[in-house]
This record gives C-alpha cells, structure tokens and sequence, in this order.
C-alpha cells in the first residue's frame, strides 16, 4: 500500500511517530508530510524530534512535485495525525494551498481512505459541522480518545491504543494491542 500520513500542529505527536514505527516501509511505500505548525508542537512534545524510520519518504510542504498532489497518483490512503482543527477545517472547505491540503482534497475526490485523528476537547459547532461535511465526502473521523480496558501501563501503551484503530482502518495487520476478550479466546 502507498500511505501518506500528514501531521499537523495539534497536540499528539506521539501518535504520529507511534503510527510511523508501525508501518513498514519495506512493505508499504510510506510518505511523510509535515504542516507549516507541526514542527513546532513536535519540539514542545518530542524530545529528539520526531524520528523517521529508515525508508520513509518525507515531502516539503509547500512543493506540488508530490506525486499525490495530482489525482493521477493518488495515495491508497492518508492518516492526518494527529490533525488540527485548523487543517480539518481547510480540508472541510476545499482549502488547497499546500500539499498536504491538495493531497486530502485528491483522496477525498478519488474516494481513497482518508483518516484524521483530531485531538481537541472540547467541540465547538464549527468542528462538528466539519466533521459532518468531511464524514458525508467519506472521510473517516477516528479521534484520539485512547481506550483503558487492555490497562495500559504506560503514555506509548495508552497512544497504541488509538494507533491500533488507525492501523486497523488501514487495513494494516498488526498486534499492536491486545483485541477485546482475544486473550482469553
Ligand atoms: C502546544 C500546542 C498544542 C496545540 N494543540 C492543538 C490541538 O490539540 N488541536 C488543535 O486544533 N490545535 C492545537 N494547537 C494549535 C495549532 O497548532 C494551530 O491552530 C496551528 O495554526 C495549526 O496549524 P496546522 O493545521 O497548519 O498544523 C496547538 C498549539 C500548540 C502550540
């Protein structure tokens, strides 16, 4: 699979690098775009910075040399996470001045998988409203809300709980944490 995951300046950045450790560029083809904001809340939440694995493809913001600014190369799918109320409201309402706003808008019209993972508590109207016009053009909403039934014991363990739902809307097999009652089965 060709994946793009796009990270922005919400907070979270940890999912982004946990979703990024788990996807294996020897057998997905995986691009990395970040927003204008995403570095500076990756320097506040990250210490070191955020590491790319070993054959991850990273993209500058700002050039449409990106294969997937064009729907003629459309990714098969796009995670945006974590994504910034900012970036899913362009995305809502057609904003493409960057890449990683063309490349949402391109998954959406070549009806791709595309994911976002907003963080942000609590919702005002305006972020519902996007959600609803981005869930009616098929984007899927998968917000960072971990689970705690699996008791995690730690921050990664809590996190890789909202990155196994993003892996398994993916379509990427993984046992990353443990399924509801598959451990007694
Ligand atoms: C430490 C920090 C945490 C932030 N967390 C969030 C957040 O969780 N959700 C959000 O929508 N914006 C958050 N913001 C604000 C965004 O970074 C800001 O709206 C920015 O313009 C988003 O730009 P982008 O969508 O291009 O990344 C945060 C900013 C900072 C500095």
């Amino acid at each position: 699979m060709r994946i793009l995951v796009a990270i922005t300046g919400a907070s979270g950045s940890l999912y982004a690098q946990r979703l990024l450790d788990n996807l294996d560029p020897s057998q997905h083809e995986v691009h990395v775009v970040l927003s204008q904001y995403a570095p500076a809340v990756i320097a506040e939440e990250l210490p070191g910075g955020l590491r790319l694995p070993v054959g991850v493809i990273s993209h500058n913001l700002k050039s449409m040399n990106a294969p997937f600014a064009s729907g003629s190369s459309a990714p098969d799918a796009m995670v945006i996470i974590p994504c910034s109320m900012g970036t899913l409201g362009r995305i809502a309402h057609g904003y493409s001045q960057d890449v990683l706003l063309r490349a949402a808008d391109v998954a959406l019209k070549e009806r791709k998988k595309l994911i976002l993972v907003p963080r942000e508590t609590p919702l005002n109207l305006i972020h519902l409203r996007n959600f609803e016009l981005l869930l009616l053009a098929g984007a899927t909403i998968l917000p960072a809300n971990p689970s705690f039934y699996t008791r995690p014991q730690n921050v990664v363990q809590v996190v890789d709980t909202v990155v196994a739902r993003v892996l398994d809307h993916l379509g990427v097999a993984h046992q990353l944490v443990a399924r509801w009652k598959e451990a007694e089965e």
